[in-house]
Order: structure tokens, then C-alpha cells, then sequence
């Protein structure tokens, strides 16, 4: 009988899932059946753009958390596919740091003539998901939302790739009800320009409130200031920028922190990070963690410990991605295809115990990129996704952070080799700071064309 797998979401993820079953396709495998279930109306995951906020036009909530003029905030060489690299995608070597619209035509297009997108079933939210173990199957049971229909299916396998950016985690501050200007969360904001002028307070100090408050300074924020929990990002910056320590409470428009300082503000943007929700998946299969480079109870980054038909992609803490989630991907194909076996419950739950372990004996961000690099690495060993040099992408990562130390907001002026293609990148045609148009023809223009500053907005 067919085996049958169902995959929640078409993002990064899900895609390299179907990715990983094409190319053993490709090779003579035969086939699962597989359906992949996706709510928005098109692939790409968190790299489409929506205006929308709050519910989308079928009542579900948003998913996506990216914004107008957002580029990408780490090199692009990081996060090339080995099978398929950005020079063979844009048929030329591009700049290191492109904007969302680049990034998502180069995710969309690895998939474009992929016979397995008839796989997709689009506008379809998954409602709920359980396991039965007198059948041994998962029922899934989705929305059709355009129909307004509810349906539900057997599976064998279930891999979750809904990606954890998109819950916002909404922590209160005293006054907060009666501040008379704007709050939101990061997962709300979408435009820059609705802060020209204006005073803004952020909360959080990783990479949300440092892009968001770069890019508002960037389109005419007149001032910035970060509010840190833990430790400010400690960045040079220039004078209209301010970190100080947590909001303690607002009164009327002013803004008080645990130094004793204060601070007029015009707005205030919640950067304080997505949890990870599975409001679709029965309690003794949901995955609960924070953002972490090896959430528990997870076998090889991705297989559930009680139940290992049950599959997570992307749930990790992100220095790598698209590659990392590929290679995740790769790796539970060739499970269910029967390619790799697992070992018993109890060398599982060591394995992953281990990995935890190693985790939290990570000290900073250099660990933290060798130990993401070594657990890429102990996936792809054994299977056959393309050799790619996992720790000379580490050494990227780590000459980035350099970079951004040095220059918060010229980092992305930076070209980076490829060590998919060998090729150094092109610089840019203009300077991030000035490079108001964030459309892929701006970004791909030829730089004799380009009259500076580009500044027509764009979606
Ligand atoms: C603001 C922001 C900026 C980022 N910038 C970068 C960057 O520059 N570089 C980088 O590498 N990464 C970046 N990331 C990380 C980004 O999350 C990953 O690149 C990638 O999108 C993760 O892929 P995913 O498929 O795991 O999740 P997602 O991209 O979030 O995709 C999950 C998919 O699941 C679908 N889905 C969710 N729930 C359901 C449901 N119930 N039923 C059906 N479908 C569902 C969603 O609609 C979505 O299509 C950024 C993230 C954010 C929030
Ligand atoms: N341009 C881009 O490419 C871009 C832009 C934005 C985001 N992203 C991506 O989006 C992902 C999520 O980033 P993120 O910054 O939203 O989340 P994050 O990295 O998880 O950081 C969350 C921040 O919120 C703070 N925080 C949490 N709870 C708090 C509380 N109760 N009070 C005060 N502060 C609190 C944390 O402080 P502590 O340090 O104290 O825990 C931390 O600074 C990342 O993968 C990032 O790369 C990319």
C-alpha cells in the first residue's frame, strides 16, 4: 500500500521537503503520495508579502512577519542551496545582500517547474491533527477556505514546516493601555514610513528591533530608542540612536527605564520574538520551546521522540536556514524511504540529550555558528545531498558579525565568496542606506542605469 505524507505548510521548509522527494524522484525512487497544505494562496512561506494584518481575508490569522524595504540581514551566501545556487538562478553573480522580493523569486523558483507543486493544495488551513495507535495514522483535517470546507485525511507521516515566526510573544508594560500613540508588535509592522519623524521606543535588542529601528531611521524616524531585557546589541551607533535598559512603565507619552532615564516617545514597537504555536496538533504531539538551536525532544533536530512519524522542519533557532532546513528535509525523506533506519526510543532521547547538552554549552555567537555548522553536518553525512562546505559558510557567518560590529549600517555594502560557486559577489550599485527601492528590477538593474538614490517605494 502507498505510503501517504502530509506536509503543513509550503515555506522554506516544506518546500525543501518536496524538494528532497523530487530529486529522489528524479533518481528512480518510487514515490509517496504526498500532500502538502498551505493557507496562503501561493508558495514562499514568510517571503510573501502581505499588507494584512490581524486575520487574513478568510478569518485565519496572518502568517507573515516580513515588512516593506526588508532585505536580507544576513549574506546570501549563507543561505544558498547546494543544489541549486544563486548564479544558476539569476543567471549571473548578484549582490551578497538582496532584498525579500530576491530572496523569494530565488525560494520560488528552485520549485517552478517542479512537477511536485501539483502537490500543493493552496488556501487550505489545517485545523487539527491526531494520531491513532489502533490504525497507526495521523488524521488530518484541514479548511478548505475558499470553499469554506471542512475535510480530513489519513497519513502515515506528518511533517509540520509552519514555520515559528509568526506568533507574536506580546509581554505588557505598565501604561501601555493609555499610551496615545501607536503600539504594535513586530509581527504588525509593515511599513516604515508611517514613522518619518517620529520618536520611537522598540523593546528587544536581537535582530528585529535592530533591522526594524535601522529601517525606520533609514526611511526618516527622527530617533530610536532600543529597550533591552538581557544585554543591549552594543552596536556603534550613530547619535539619533539610544539603548537603554527595560521599560519599566509609560506615562502618558513618556517612557520610563530601570536606569531612571526617560524618554518622550511617538510610538512603541513590541521586538520581543514569536513563539512557537501549534494550535492544529492534539497536546502529546505538540512541540514546546522557546527559540533555540536544538529545541527538546526532537531526534536529529526534526523526528518527535514519542512518536517519530511525526516530523518538525525549521524549528531551530536560525544562524543557517534554507540549507539547514534542506538538509532536514533530506534526511527525513530517506527515513520514511526506508533509506536510514532509526535506532530504538532510548538511543534517540541520549542522541538528542547530547545535542542539548552541547547546545547550552555554546557560549557565544562563534559557538553558537559552529555548533548549528556541526549538526547541518551530522545530517547530510548520510545521505546523498550535494557536498557543500558547511564550515566554510561558518566562517561567513562569523566575518559578518565582524562586520556588522564594525559598521551597523553599512554591513550589507559587503561582498562575500560563495563557497557553492567560488564566485565573490558584485558590490551593490547603491549603498543600502540610500537604496530606497527594495523591488527585484531595482535590485537586478544594470548599475549604469541606476539614478541615485533609487527612490521609488515599492511592495
Ligand atoms: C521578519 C523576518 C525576517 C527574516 N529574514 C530572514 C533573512 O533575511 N534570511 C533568512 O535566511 N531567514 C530570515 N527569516 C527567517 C525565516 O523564517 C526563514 O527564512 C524561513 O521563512 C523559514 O521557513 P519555514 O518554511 O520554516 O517557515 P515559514 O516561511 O514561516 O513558512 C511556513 C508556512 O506554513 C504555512 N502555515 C502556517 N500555519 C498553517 C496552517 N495551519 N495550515 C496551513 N499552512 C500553514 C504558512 O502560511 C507558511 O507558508 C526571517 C524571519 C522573519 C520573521
Ligand atoms: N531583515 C531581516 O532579515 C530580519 C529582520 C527581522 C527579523 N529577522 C529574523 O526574525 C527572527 C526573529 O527575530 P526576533 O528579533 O523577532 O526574535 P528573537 O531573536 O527571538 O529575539 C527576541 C527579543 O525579544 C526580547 N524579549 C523577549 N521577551 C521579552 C520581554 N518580556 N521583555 C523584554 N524583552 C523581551 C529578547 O530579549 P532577551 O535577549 O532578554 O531574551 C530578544 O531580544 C530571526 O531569525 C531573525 O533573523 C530577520
Amino acid at each position: 500500500m502507498t505510503i501517504r505524507i502530509a506536509i503543513l505548510g509550503a515555506g522554506p521548509s516544506g518546500l525543501a521537503q518536496l524538494r528532497a522527494f523530487e530529486a529522489a524522484g528524479k533518481a528512480g525512487a518510487e514515490l509517496p503520495e504526498i500532500v502538502c497544505y498551505e493557507k496562503q494562496s501561493d508558495l514562499g512561506g514568510m517571503w510573501n508579502y502581505t499588507w494584512r494584518t490581524g486575520l487574513c481575508a478568510h478569518g485565519e490569522p496572518v502568517h507573515g512577519s516580513m515588512y516593506r524595504y526588508l532585505w536580507s540581514n544576513g549574506p546570501k551566501e549563507c543561505l544558498e542551496f547546494a543544489d541549486y545556487s544563486f548564479e544558476e538562478h539569476f543567471g549571473r553573480p548578484i549582490a551578497s545582500y538582496p532584498p525579500r522580493a530576491v530572496l523569494r523569486d530565488y525560494i520560488m523558483g528552485r520549485l517552478e517547474k517542479s512537477d511536485l507543486r501539483r502537490c500543493i493544495r493552496f488556501n487550505t488551513a489545517v485545523q487539527w491533527v491526531e494520531y491513532s495507535g489502533e490504525t497507526g495514522k495521523f488524521s488530518v483535517t484541514v479548511r478548505d477556505m475558499k470553499a469554506d470546507e471542512l475535510s480530513t485525511e489519513e497519513f502515515d507521516y506528518v511533517i509540520v514546516a509552519t514555520g515559528h515566526f509568526s506568533t507574536p510573544n506580546t509581554p505588557y508594560f505598565e501604561g501601555l493601555e493609555q499610551f496615545p500613540g501607536r503600539v504594535l508588535h513586530a509581527h504588525d509592522f509593515r511599513d516604515a514610513c508611517e514613522f518619518t519623524g517620529k520618536d520611537l521606543l522598540l523593546i528587544g535588542s536581537s535582530y528585529s528591533a535592530e533591522d526594524i529601528g535601522t529601517q525606520c531611521y533609514k526611511y526618516g524616524a527622527k530617533s530610536v530608542t532600543f529597550s533591552y531585557r538581557s544585554a543591549p546589541m552594543g552596536y556603534d551607533w550613530p547619535d539619533a540612536f539610544r539603548e537603554v535598559p527595560l521599560l519599566l512603565r509609560v506615562e502618558d507619552r513618556t517612557a520610563h527605564f530601570a536606569d531612571g532615564s526617560q524618554r518622550e516617545i511617538d510610538a512603541i514597537v513590541l521586538c520581543t520574538g514569536y513563539q512557537h504555536h501549534f494550535p492544529f496538533l492534539a497536546d502529546e504531539l505538540t512541540l514546546r520551546t522557546h527559540n533555540r538551536l536544538y529545541p527538546e525532544n526532537l531526534y536529529k533536530g526534526v523526528f518527535w521522540l514519542d512518536n517519530p512519524k511525526l516530523i518538525y522542519l525549521g524549528m531551530q533557532d536560525q544562524y543557517y536556514t534554507f540549507n539547514m532546513f534542506d538538509a532536514q528535509a533530506w534526511y527525513a525523506r530517506d527515513v520514511i524511504l526506508g533509506r536510514i533506519a532509526l535506532p530504538d526510543a532510548a538511543a534517540m532521547a541520549a542522541d538528542a540529550a547530547h545535542w542539548v547538552a552541547r547546545e547550552e554549552a555554546a557560549g557565544d555567537p562563534s559557538a553558537h555558528i559552529d555548533f548549528q555548522a556541526a549538526y547541518i553536518r551530522d545530517l547530510v553525512g548520510p545521505t546523498d545531498y550535494p557536498e557543500f562546505d558547511i564550515e566554510g559558510m561558518g566562517e561567513l557567518f562569523k566575518q559578518w558579525t565582524r562586520d556588522k560590529q564594525a559598521d551597523i549600517l553599512g554591513y550589507r555594502n559587503k561582498s562575500y565568496r560563495s563557497t557553492m560557486t567560488g564566485t565573490l559577489s558584485p558590490p551593490h550599485h547603491t549603498p543600502w542606506m540610500e537604496a530606497m527601492d527594495d523591488s527585484l528590477e531595482a535590485f537586478l538593474a544594470d548599475p549604469d542605469e541606476v539614478q541615485e538614490p533609487v527612490l521609488r517605494k515599492s511592495a
